[in-house]
């Protein structure tokens, strides 16, 4: 089964601004769930002060900005459902 790269910025910028909670978000999702990811971090993704809003994180490659709690599930979920 092919797994879903997920990358989440923990720069100091994106830190702050919710990715601290994506990162805790993770350690909360079901086991099956997890296996399907291949998750990542980066100490920045050189995109401070770019025209995104942090936090970012990166789906299979593709850079997605201003990723919350709320709409991370509803990212990885789509991804997951385009890998099938
Ligand atoms: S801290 Fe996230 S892009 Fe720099």
């Amino acid at each position: 089964m092919e797994k879903i790269s997920l990358k989440i910025c923990t720069g100091t910028m994106c830190y702050v601004m919710g990715g601290a909670e994506l990162r805790a978000m993770l350690e909360l999702l079901p086991d099956d769930f997890m296996k399907r990811l291949s998750v990542s971090y980066s100490p920045c993704m050189g995109l401070c002060g770019d025209v995104g809003e942090p936090p970012y994180i990166q789906v299979n490659g593709k850079t997605i900005s201003g990723v919350s709690k709320s709409n991370l599930m509803q990212i990885l979920k789509e991804a997951l459902n385009d890998a099938v």
